[in-house]
């Protein structure tokens, strides 16, 4: 079975072909570069550079596939949550390609995406959990089977990705921020300032980033301008209030689901590819005694391959979307079949 996924709903443009589980070809246009001067995605500009490489991507695709539209068996595109007008564009060209092949069409959720991404690579049965954290969204998600998905756990105000992204700014540090933070934060002193480590201890197992943030942003107004080794510094404790934090938040939910008998824990989203909280987490599991997955870096920030997989695993149980399907800027996970 041939597979077209297609994601449009921030600022990647992804197209990908699986063959069954097989990775057999993708393309993705990041628009960073469009958006770098406004210091974060405009939506406008994200909507019309999604229009000018769709088409262009999926030729690409098919060529280094080495296969014609016709041999495509099932086309899934990006339905939501996101910017809508992004998703509007690879929604209805998903859907007029589906149309005018006459095959079956996917509409699939972005979030459930990026869940079901570390099956991609691992065989990991439900029940799971995932701690799913991007740029709009923090979440532990209990995965039940396809479809059919529980939030444990979620943000009361800023995602991770978020947080990670308005301290890179606070330091004029480049958008997208998180990489940055990472990257600096390598050569920073972590014990150097006491960030707080919000929602420590709660029993709920949710998140709050905002209060953290603020923190940071006093630091750094404090001083008229910073150095690079107060930047290190800054990003290095900011990154390990984050680790604490998840890792007390972690514990946690596991402990709440140790009647589950989950079948492991995976790391999911765009905050997945951070490589602090990649170790502190798999450890923790280690410690723990449950296994851990995370997809290849790469694999966690927005692409096509993860609409393409999400294609896949629906399309197995043949759990089709019809041609009425229509873009969400939001949905709650649970609200999914
Ligand atoms: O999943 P994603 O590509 O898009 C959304 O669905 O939001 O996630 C993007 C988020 C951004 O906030 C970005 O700063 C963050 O993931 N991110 C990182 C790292 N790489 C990407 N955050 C921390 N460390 C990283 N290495
Ligand atoms: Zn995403």
């Amino acid at each position: 079975m041939y597979v077209l996924g297609i994601e449009s709903s921030c600022d990647e443009t992804g197209i990908a072909i699986l063959k069954d589980r097989r990775l057999i070809a993708h393309t993705l246009f990041t628009q960073i570069d469009l958006h770098q001067i406004y210091g974060g995605v405009v939506p406008e500009i994200a909507s019309r550079a999604h229009i000018e490489k769709v088409d262009i991507l999926l030729k690409q695709t098919l060529e280094d596939a080495h296969i014609s539209l016709s041999d495509l068996d099932v086309i899934a595109a990006v339905q939501g949550p996101g910017l809508i007008g992004g998703v509007n564009v690879g929604l209805t060209f998903g859907k007029a390609l589906a149309y005018a092949l006459d095959k079956p069409f996917i509409g699939i959720n972005h979030l459930e995406a990026h869940a079901l991404m570390p099956r991609f690579e691992n065989e990991i049965p439900f029940p799971h959990l995932v701690f799913l954290a991007s740029g709009g969204h923090t979440q532990f998600i209990l995965m039940n089977g396809i479809g059919d998905y529980k939030i444990l756990g979620t943000t009361l105000d800023d995602a991770l990705g978020e947080a990670f992204d308005k301290v890179a700014k606070l330091l004029n540090l480049p958008y997208p921020g998180g990489p940055e933070v990472d990257k600096n934060a390598k050569f920073g002193d972590k014990t150097k300032y006491n960030f707080p480590r919000p929602m420590k201890g709660k029993i709920e197992p949710n998140f709050s980033f905002s209060g953290l943030k603020s923190a940071v942003r006093r630091i750094a107004q404090e001083k008229e301008s910073l150095s690079e080794t107060e930047i290190n510094d800054i990003c290095a404790s900011f990154q390990e209030a984050v680790c604490e934090t998840v890792e007390d938040r972690l514990e946690t939910v596991l402990q709440q689901t140790k009647n589950l008998k989950l079948n492991g824990v995976a790391f999911a989203g765009g905050v997945a590819r951070n490589t602090f909280l990649r170790e502190r987490l798999k450890t923790l599991c280690a410690k723990e005694k449950i296994p851990f997955f995370v997809p290849t870096p790469s694999l966690c920030v927005d692409n096509g391959v993860m609409i393409a997989w999400a294609g896949y695993e629906r399309a197995r149980l043949k759990k089709f979307s019809d041609m009425s399907a229509t873009a969400y800027p939001r949905k709650n996970l649970e609200e999914i079949k």
